[in-house]
C-alpha cells in the first residue's frame, strides 16, 4: 500500500520502495527501514548478485559473490567481469556483451561448459541469470549466478545408481527370470505340482520385476536426453499391425480379443519406428488389461488434416473422473489394486507422452461411446519435400 499524504501513515502498514512495512511516524524513517530491509535481503540472497555496466566493469556485486568466487568485494568493484571468468571464456565475453546490449532481454545462460572462475583459478559450474536494468546512470546487466557443483554431484550420483541398476540388477534379474520359465516349462525335468506351483509365482515375479526395471531404465533414458529419435517416413498401417501381433500372446492372456479396424486408413507418418511400436504397445497393454475377458481391443488409424490419428479403444471400465487428470504422471495408477492385479508400475502412459511429445505430436483420451477407455495419439504426416529424415536428440 502507497501512503497518500504525510499525515495517515501511523495508522496504515507503508509500502515504500519494494517493502510492505509496520506504521511509521513519518516517511523518512520508513523510507530508511525499507532500504534497510532491501539490501539486507540482496545481501541475504543464497544465490550471486552482481551489477556490470556496459564496459563490462563490475558496480555492484552481494555477499554470496564473496563466499562463490573467494575475492572480498573490494577486489571485485571497479574490475571487468572477466576476472570472473574461465580464461577462454574472458576473450569471447566482450562480443557477448555487444550482442546482449544490442537485444536486451531477460535470459537464461547454461551449458555443460559453463564455469565461473575463483580467485585461486579453480573453476566451478554456474548457471547465470541475465536482465538488462535501466538507471538513471545509464544501462547495467544484472546477473545471477548459481552454483551448480552441488546439483551436478546428485546428478552424477542419479547416474551412477541408474547405471548400477541397469548393468547389477538387469542383467541376472533377466537370468533368473529365463531360467525359472525353462523350469515352468519341465526343461530341468518333471517337476512336483507343488513345487510347479511355487516356481510359476516366482517365475511370474521375476518377469513384474524385469518390467519394472525396464521402465525405470527407460524412462529415465528419455529424460535424460540420450536417446536420440530418428525421424523417417513411418508406414503406419504396418507398424501398428506389427505392434498387434507383438501383443496378441499378452491378450490371449487375458482372454481378449485385438483387431484393426476395417475402416483404418493407410498412410505415413513421420517418427521413431521403434519408439512408436513402443508407444501403441504401451496403449494396447492398458486396453488389454483393463478389458473384460471375451471384450475386444479395437485400433483405428486416421488421417486428420496434416496429422495421422492411432486410437485405442477398449471396453473397460474406463479411465476415472477423478484421475483423468493425473493419468499421464509417473507412477500415477487410478487404483492400488491395480498394480497388485495387473503387475503395472505406472509408468506406461508417461513414457508414451514422452516419446509422442519429442516426436512433435500430441496425445489425449476419452471415454469411448457405449463405455471403456479411447487413447489418441496423433502424429505429423510424412512430408517427403518438406522434410529429410533427421535425427533429434
Ligand atoms: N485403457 C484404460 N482403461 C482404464 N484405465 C486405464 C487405461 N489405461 C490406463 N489406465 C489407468 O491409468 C493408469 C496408468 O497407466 P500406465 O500405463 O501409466 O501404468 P500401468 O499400466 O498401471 O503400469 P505400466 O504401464 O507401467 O506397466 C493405470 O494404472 C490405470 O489406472
Ligand atoms: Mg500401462
Amino acid at each position: 500500500m502507497t501512503s497518500t499524504s504525510d499525515g495517515d501513515n501511523t495508522e496504515k502498514n507503508l509500502s515504500v520502495g519494494r517493502a510492505l512495512l509496520p506504521p511509521f511516524a513519518n516517511d523518512a524513517n520508513a523510507k530508511m527501514q525499507s532500504e534497510e530491509i532491501f539490501c539486507m535481503a540482496i545481501e541475504a540472497c543464497p544465490v550471486g548478485i552482481v551489477m556490470i555496466d556496459r564496459a563490462g566493469n563490475i558496480v555492484f556485486v552481494n555477499t554470496e559473490m564473496e563466499r562463490l568466487f573467494g575475492y572480498a568485494r573490494d577486489e571485485m568493484l571497479g574490475q571487468t567481469v572477466d576476472i570472473l571468468l574461465p580464461a577462454n571464456l574472458g576473450a569471447r565475453h566482450a562480443e557477448h556483451r555487444r550482442q546482449f546490449a544490442a537485444h536486451p532481454s531477460s535470459r537464461t545462460a547454461t551449458g555443460r561448459n559453463l564455469a565461473g572462475r575463483r580467485k585461486d583459478g579453480t573453476e566451478f559450474p554456474i548457471e547465470v541469470g541475465l536482465n538488462p536494468i535501466q538507471t538513471r546512470g545509464g544501462s547495467l546487466v544484472l546477473g545471477v549466478i548459481v552454483d551448480l557443483s552441488e546439483r551436478n554431484r546428485i546428478e552424477r550420483l542419479k547416474d551412477e545408481f541408474v547405471a548400477t541398476v541397469s548393468h547389477e540388477l538387469r542383467t541376472p534379474l533377466t537370468s533368473i527370470a529365463g531360467a525359472l520359465g525353462l523350469l515352468v516349462g519341465n526343461a530341468g525335468g518333471t517337476l512336483p505340482s507343488p513345487a510347479v506351483r511355487l516356481i510359476t509365482i516366482a517365475h511370474a515375479n521375476s518377469q513384474r520385476l524385469v518390467r519394472l526395471v525396464n521402465s525405470i531404465l527407460e524412462m529415465e533414458k528419455i529424460e535424460s536426453g540420450k536417446v536420440v529419435f530418428v525421424l523417417e517416413r513411418v508406414e503406419v498401417r504396418a507398424l501398428v499391425v506389427q505392434a498387434i501381433e507383438a501383443n496378441r500372446g499378452f491378450a490371449e492372456g487375458y482372454g481378449v480379443r485385438i483387431r484393426l479396424d476395417a475402416a483404418s486408413e493407410a498412410g505415413e507418418m513421420r517418427g521413431d519406428p521403434d519408439w512408436l511400436v513402443q508407444v501403441v504397445t504401451n496403449l494396447l497393454s492398458n486396453a488389454i488389461k483393463f478389458s473384460p475377458p471375451d471384450e475386444e481391443v479395437v485400433v483405428a488409424i486416421e488421417k486428420r488434416g496434416g496429422n495421422i490419428r492411432i486410437s485405442v479403444r477398449d471396453h473397460g471400465h474406463g479411465v476415472p473422473d477423478s484421475f483423468k487428470a493425473r493419468i499421464f504422471e509417473k507412477f500415477a495408477q487410478a487404483d492400488a489394486s491395480d498394480a497388485r492385479i495387473n503387475g503395472g508400475t505406472g509408468l506406461g502412459l508417461s513414457i508414451v507422452k514422452q516419446i509422442v511429445t519429442r516426436l512433435g505430436g500430441t496425445v489425449d483420451f476419452g471415454d469411448a461411446p457405449g463405455g471403456g477407455a479411447i487413447f489418441h495419439v496423433e502424429l505429423p504426416c510424412w512430408e517427403p519435400a518438406a522434410e529429410p529424415e533427421s535425427a533429434v536428440a
